[in-house]
């Protein structure tokens, strides 16, 4: 499966009428994205939580979307963008995160965006969780994902595989 250039395509939410859009990000995303990153509910659920420095996020975004094993994908509602998603692929499986845009949080987003973004991903797909992250438990558990165990660094594992 080419997953570049299936995340090309407009995906349709399969279970409410929400429909999210998915778009591969590129470099004129750069400050929307270090604006998502730094925002302290994101920071505050991230494994390293200090700040990025902007030098730094160019650097990783440009690393990152030269990436093949990296699909970063913007998800949109009617042209504006919601979120991101990140997928980091793996030979057996993929590690997923997501980040919803402050100012759309709390609107359900989540559940359908990782339902979507989901679809374009043929292998099992894995979610790393800091345990005190409710809203995202339940997003990921509402999207259809198994709790798995806690890791030694104690971020919780959950995990998606499509029937
Ligand atoms: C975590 C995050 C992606 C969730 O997105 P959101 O738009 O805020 O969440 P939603 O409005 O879609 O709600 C998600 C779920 O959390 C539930 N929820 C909302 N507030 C909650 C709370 N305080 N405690 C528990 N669950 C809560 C909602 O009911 C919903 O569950 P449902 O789908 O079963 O109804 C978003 O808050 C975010 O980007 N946070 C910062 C970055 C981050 O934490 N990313 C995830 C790292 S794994």
């Amino acid at each position: 499966m080419d997953l570049h250039n299936h995340q090309r395509g407009s995906e349709q939410h399969r279970s409410t009428a929400l429909p999210i859009e998915l778009r591969p990000a590129t470099v004129a995303d750069s400050e929307r994205l270090f604006h998502w990153a730094n925002d302290p509910e994101t920071r505050r659920n991230s494994i390293n939580p200090d700040p990025i420095p902007w030098e730094k996020h160019v650097a990783w975004l440009t690393k990152r979307l030269a990436d093949p094993d990296t699909l970063l994908l913007i998800a949109q509602v009617g042209g504006e963008p919601i979120g991101v998603v990140r997928f980091d692929l793996q030979p057996d499986h993929a590690v997923i995160s997501l980040t919803v845009a402050p100012e759309h949080r709390g609107k359900g987003y989540a559940r359908p965006i990782i339902e979507t973004a989901c679809r374009l991903v043929s292998r099992p797909i894995v979610a790393q969780i800091l345990p005190h992250n409710q809203r995202s438990i339940a997003a990921f558990t509402g999207a259809g994902f198994q709790m798995g165990t806690k890791t030694a660094s104690g971020l919780i594992t959950m995990y998606y595989s499509a029937k």
